[in-house]
């Protein structure tokens, strides 16, 4: 019955990532798939998630279904994180929002709603783009495009053509941006290029959806929200997912956000109906356990508090590793310019080295980068950056 169906290729992260840990290589480095490692390789508990965990394993509660939009104290905490806590959108309510499955199912249930709103809008997004994107709005029937963002010669952005290019989209299409720890290179526009930006969305009627994976990773949790908060300040309506896979260290327990900027309490309220009819024909609720421990962690003042040092020191150490690799592979490889290590910043960075140079590193270091040449920094540690560097000399100085 099913024969005809096309063979599923994998996806591009996911397959690379599955590869090396079959991989039976002694030496193996994986920088493939998003995630954050420790110095010692391993994926962190935070200790306020601990903490949180522990407290509530004293006396285990009843898990009923949570409302279709999460936990009311859960999508608080979103907003205070995302919009700032004392931003008068918050007191107006004229933000929508409702806890999601992950990042991921954040931009699914958005587009959903902005097909719904807008059905025959289409999206652009930023060349190169996280895979997904394209998948999880062509999925929704959303068709997509991509907008000039990186230049591959000068390793930043291509900012005028990027402007040229919005400014001549049709009224009322969707723009996929980034707030922050552009993925997969690495390169942001800075604070005064948004600004330069946010009048074109205005102009335009373009409805921007960003998306904020990495809030913490870059500069700081609000530092990295400079263009959601400048969005709102202009007065904008734009959808928002953030996702606390990465700052809480919280992958599997898929605990995101999404939240609808409106411009009024009332049309909140309308779309926050739309957003549930959303959620029940996708997956009914979101999951309870995650929803629960995220909450207590924001809304907990010390919890909060240790959560904040346990960011810092995530974008510490992050921050850290792109100084070393950048500084071994000056030593190493005195002729290549490795400074973009240290010009772009966040999770990922973005090599430029070609397929035939990622499967050397591959198949004679074990070093996993993905197809793009997107490195996943956290990947790298004391241990093993000699060992990078190394590998990175061979491939690039043959
Ligand atoms: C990544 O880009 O590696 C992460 O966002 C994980 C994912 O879901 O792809």
């Amino acid at each position: 019955m099913f024969e005809h169906m096309e063979k599923y290729a994998g996806d591009p992260i996911f397959r690379l990532n599955e590869a090396f840990h079959r991989d039976a290589h002694p030496q193996k480095v994986n920088l493939t798939v998003g995630l954050y490692y420790d110095n010692e390789g391993h994926i962190p508990v935070l200790s306020s998630v601990k903490t949180a965990e522990q407290r509530r394993a004293v006396e285990p509660a009843p898990r009923p279904y949570l409302p279709m939009e999460g936990l009311a104290s859960y999508r608080d905490a979103v907003q205070k994180l995302v919009f700032g806590p004392d931003y008068p959108a918050l007191r107006d309510k004229r933000i929508a929002t409702i806890q999601s499955v992950g990042g991921t199912g954040a931009l699914k249930v958005g587009a959903d709603f902005l097909h719904l709103a807008y059905p025959d809008s289409e999206i652009w997004i930023s060349d190169p783009a996280w895979d997904n994107h394209h998948s999880i709005f062509q999925g929704a029937g959303v068709r997509t495009h991509t907008y000039s963002y990186y230049d591959p010669e000068t390793r930043s952005l291509r900012f005028d053509q990027m402007m040229s290019e919005l400014q001549a989209l049709p009224r009322k299409s969707f723009v996929l941006l980034h707030a922050c720890c552009h993925n997969p290179t690495g390169v942001d526009p800075s604070p005064e290029q948004w600004l330069q930006l946010i009048p074109v969305l205005a102009q335009r009627e373009l409805i921007a959806f960003v998306d904020m994976a990495y809030q913490g990773f870059g500069t700081g949790l609000d530092e990295d929200a400079f263009a959601v908060r400048a969005m709102a300040d202009a007065g904008l309506t734009f959808v928002v997912a953030n996702s606390f896979s990465k700052n809480l260290s919280f992958y599997g327990e898929r605990c995101g956000g999404l939240s609808v900027m409106c411009a009024s309490a009332e049309e909140a309220d309308g779309v926050l109906g739309q957003l549930k009819a959303a959620v029940r024909r996708n997956y009914s609720s979101p999951p309870a356990h995650g929803g629960q421990i995220t909450s207590d962690v924001l809304n907990d003042a010390d919890l909060h508090a240790a959560w904040l040092r346990e960011v810092a020191e995530m974008r510490r150490r992050i921050a850290f590793v792109r100084k070393e690799a950048h500084g071994q592979l000056k030593t190493k490889l005195p002729g290549y310019d490795s400074s973009y290590f240290v010009k772009q910043h966040g999770m990922f960075t973005y090599t430029g080295l070609s397929s035939q140079q990622l499967q050397i590193l591959r198949e004679k270091h074990g070093v996993y980068i993905i197809e793009s040449g997107r490195i996943s920094v956290p990947g790298l540690n004391t241990r093993n950056i000699g060992y990078f560097t190394d590998a990175m000399a061979d491939v690039l100085g043959a």
